[in-house]
């Protein structure tokens, strides 16, 4: 399965130390004004080697428009991009191909498939996340103009941190996106900073959570009962690496809660609440939709760990090259991605089906207004 969504299909391929990572976005509609600069910011956004606390592989990432675009417009063909690795240092892994990484799917493609990849960590490496965040700046545009719809993450947890005195209902995106964690609080900066750096000098690894929040989403997307809008962003969520949790609105807080605390209450003015995270019945209800994800420490240690060589024998591994001390510090615009992949796919699916329904209900404001 290399290939996700139903009308807006995205087929990637490619391994870390490959020669190039490329994607076939199928289903596009024509008419799409695209340009190979308009990759640029979301892939520096995710890419390693911009500050000291992410892994120092530094990629070019320069996306190749190979097909589906004429004179600057996708032609509804096909849209296959390429980006080239340039910085991929296998000697690195020499020592490890053959014992099993622990925390890794060494062990796991080598049940599978009898045979891996072990460079970089090939196919089950973050690198292939790269040509998703290049996918979906198509998706994000074509949401943007067609609806107005915005996909924006920020990390929401780092280790044991959350943010201080902030509120998620009022995210300050422009304190996200001028630091390199993504945090929504910006003078907290500098705890993280402080913690990523003994974090380092220990040599071990913390998990973190992203949070993603999609605004301008109207009412009607998704599809009962198999392809529910939570069902297919959760998998979409859960596709990613290192992923181990993903929560929709309350997600597990709503354990706790009573029904009359989680119940999104209505009035004509616009729903009370939004503890559901703008699903009901798998269908958007016009309100933001919230995802939060949570992934888990890295695995590449210098520590010492115990594991097994591919003979069955008992061995100690120390996993050197350039990792990252906390994958989900750079996770934010790859979660963003997978949220606005299923988002103009569920938009392309509701237009095919039911384009021509006009809902007698009244539209209920995604927030109360006075
Ligand atoms: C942006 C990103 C960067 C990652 N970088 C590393 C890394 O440097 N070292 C590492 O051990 N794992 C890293 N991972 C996680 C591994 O790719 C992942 O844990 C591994 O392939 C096993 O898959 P699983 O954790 O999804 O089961 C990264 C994940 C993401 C999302």
């Amino acid at each position: 399965m290399n290939t996700f969504g139903q009308l807006l299909r995205v087929t990637t391929f490619g391994e870390s130390h490959g020669p190039a990572i490329g994607c076939v976005i199928d289903g596009c509609p024509p008419g799409l004004d695209i340009a190979a600069e308009e990759f640029r910011h979301d892939l520096d956004r995710r890419a390693t080697g911009k500050t000291r606390h992410t892994s120092a592989r530094h990629e070019a990432d320069d996306v190749e428009i190979l097909s589906g675009v004429y004179e600057g417009r996708t032609t509804g063909t096909p849209i296959a991009l390429l980006i080239r690795n340039t910085d991929a240092r296998s000697k690195d892994y020499s020592k490890i191909t053959a014992q099993f990484r622990p925390g890794h799917a060494d062990y796991t493609y080598w049940q599978k498939y009898g045979i891996r990849d072990p460079r970089g960590g090939g196919r089950s490496s973050a690198r292939e996340t790269t040509i998703r965040v290049a996918a979906a700046v198509i998706a994000k545009k074509w949401l943007a103009l067609h609806f107005g719809v915005r996909v924006r993450g920020y990390l929401s947890q780092l280790g044991e941190i959350t943010p201080q005195d902030f509120d998620a209902r009022r995210v300050d995106w422009d304190v996200v996106e001028a630091n390199p964690f993504f945090w929504p609080a910006g003078e907290q900066v500098p705890v993280l900073e402080s913690y990523m750096d003994a974090l380092r000098k220990s040599g071990d690894s913390v998990g973190a959570r992203v949070n993603v929040v999609a605004d301008g989403v109207p009412p009607g997307w998704g599809e009962p009962i198999y392809g529910k809008l939570d069902a297919e962003l959760a998998a979409a969520l859960m596709s990613i690496n290192a992923v181990k949790g993903v929560e929709i609105g309350d997600g597990f807080a709503a354990v706790s809660q009573r029904g009359t605390e989680h119940r999104d209450e209505m009035s004509p003015s616009g729903f009370l609440s939004n503890h559901a995270g703008g699903v009901l019945g798998g269908i958007s209800t016009g309100q933001q939709v919230t995802a939060s994800l949570v992934f888990k420490p890295t695995s590449s240690l210098r520590l010492p760990g115990n594991t097994v060589d591919v003979d069955g024998n008992a061995t100690e591994i120390i996993t050197t090259g350039r990792h990252d001390p906390c994958v989900g510090i750079r996770a934010t615009p790859i979660a963003e991605a997978m949220v606005a992949l299923v988002l103009m796919d569920q938009a392309l699916r509701h237009r095919a089906q039911c384009g021509d329904v006009g809902s007698v209900a009244p539209l209920v404001p995604g927030e109360a207004h006075d």
